[in-house]
């Protein structure tokens, strides 16, 4: 087989962001085929890969778009047909292949078609680490494999539509991730208890091997209210849509500092703020509105300023007090002091008994609309672990998110500003402190466009 087999055509435009070719007149056909090694290449595929050569330099490229652009232009040598190619990288003398373009080639430059063994050498530099992810399907028999630290040291999403084999992609992903990775740990938020479920017999049958990851039910976790910043109680106790919604937030910023303050007066005098996570009482900050609320001057004759202002606001937080399934976060057993923190924490990174790799903790089971505050929650205080870690370097985490666009909306303003707010952090401050963020998502249009750039 000589070069000339594989010519499929020339460069005409070169830009930044891509490069097209002319297609030779001798492909203007029904099946455009050229043979490599034997191997029938389809021309012009969508996501297959060429090589623009020219002198020294060789450009691996893949076919984002083909039109037939000015068919009879009455050139004899040119088709009239044009590829729109993305370049991936270079093809070094010793035919190894490296990320990006730093030598573009210019117009004329030969585009041949490539064969399997060409593509293969894209890959070829993270094969060693095993870190396979499936197959390309333009080359079947070609496994894909990546650089499995840069899921730790990037953020990632895994986006399609509903149905379209996300979580299965996901937990294969995260199978091969411990394999490859053992001292990385994985926190996956489980909206609907997909990962892990209990058989009839109460048994735990999981997506991964037992060996490397643990079930935790977010019920019993407990994941305590005073743990939440100041924004994520706004979100978990305050319609934003109420008329009196300003006063609400104004005197709960009031209520929860004395009540922080009275609970741990030393860490007060140490500078504490509104969103240290300490302990504070909840059934006294109810007192505290529900006496503002009723509060009367002269003798039962003037209503107070707040008078009636709150009475939605003591109906929904005395329901959810009535409500068990909320008692994992209104009625903490266990943490129940500023001290119990460390091991909540522990317990959420997989360092709790016993240790494994990932931690899957299954939101299913709790109400709904307290889903997203308490999946922030944990991814907040999954960043704070690794901000106060010292060796954080040495303990990459990674924080998964299925279903993100319901607790990350892109909108500002909405019922979930709190929450939204503590996982764009992570987008952008996560990685200094080797925490990554996995989003998954259908929708994401609604999904934070803060987190999604990143
Ligand atoms: N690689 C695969 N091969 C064969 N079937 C698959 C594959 N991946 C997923 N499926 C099938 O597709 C179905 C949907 O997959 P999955 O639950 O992962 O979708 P999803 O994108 O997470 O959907 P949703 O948006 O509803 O969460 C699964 O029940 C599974 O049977
Ligand atoms: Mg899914």
């Amino acid at each position: 087989m000589t070069a000339q087999d594989t010519l499929i055509g020339y460069l005409s435009e070169v830009q930044g962001q891509g490069m097209t070719a002319h297609l030779d007149a001798a492909l203007d056909t029904y099946t455009p085929t050229v043979s490599c090694d034997g191997e029938t290449v389809l021309v012009g595929q969508l996501g297959s890969h060429v090589a623009v050569r020219q002198a020294d330099i060789q450009v691996l490229a893949m076919v984002t778009r083909i039109i037939d652009s000015d068919a009879g232009n009455g050139d004899e040598t040119n088709s009239g047909r044009q590829l729109n190619l993305l370049p991936l990288g270079e093809l070094d003398e010793q035919g190894r292949f490296h990320r990006g373009v730093r030598r573009f080639p210019s117009l004329g430059a030969e585009v041949h078609a490539v064969g399997t063994a060409q593509v293969r050498v894209i890959f070829e530099k993270f094969r060693d680490q095993g870190f396979s992810l499936g197959h390309l399907p333009t080359h079947p028999d070609l496994d894909v494999c990546l650089d499995p630290t840069r899921m730790f040291g990037r953020h990632f999403a895994v986006l399609g539509q509903s149905g379209s084999g996300k979580s299965w992609a996901l937990a294969s992903l995260l199978q091969r991730t411990v394999e490859v990775m053992p001292k990385a740990h994985i926190i996956l938020l489980d909206l609907h208890g997909e990962y892990c479920w209990r058989d009839d017999r109460g048994q735990i049958q999981s997506a991964f091997d037992s060996e490397v990851m643990r079930y935790v039910d977010a019920r019993q976790l407990e994941i305590p209210y005073w743990l939440m910043t100041y924004a994520e109680l706004i979100d978990l106790l305050i319609e934003r849509d109420d008329p009196n919604a300003s006063t609400q937030i104004a005197l709960l910023r009031e209520t929860i500092r004395d009540l922080k303050k009275k609970a741990n007066p030393e860490l007060f005098a140490q500078g504490m703020s509104i969103d240290s996570p300490v302990y504070f009482s909840m059934v006294e900050m109810y007192q505290y509105f529900k006496a503002a609320n009723s509060q009367k001057t002269d003798f039962g004759k003037t209503k107070g300023p707040l008078y009636g202002q709150f009475d939605e606001f003591l109906v929904k937080l005395q329901s959810r007090f009535n409500d068990s399934r909320y008692d994992f976060l209104l009625k903490p057993k266990r943490r129940t002091s500023s001290a119990s923190l460390s091991g909540l924490l522990r317990d959420f990174v997989g360092l709790g008994e016993p240790k494994r790799q990932i931690t899957v903790i299954d939101l299913s089971a709790i109400p709904f609309d307290v889903r997203p505050t308490i999946s922030a929650q944990i991814g907040r205080l999954a960043f704070e672990f690794n901000y106060w870690n010292p060796h954080y370097q040495e303990f990459p985490l990674l924080l998964v998110c299925e279903e993100a666009h319901t607790y990350i909306p892109r909108a500002a303003g909405t019922r979930f500003e709190g929450t939204r707010q503590s996982m764009e952090r992570i987008a952008k401050e996560g990685r200094k402190y080797g925490v990554s963020l996995g989003v998954i998502s259908q929708r994401p249009h609604e999904l934070s466009e803060t987190v999604l750039s990143q």
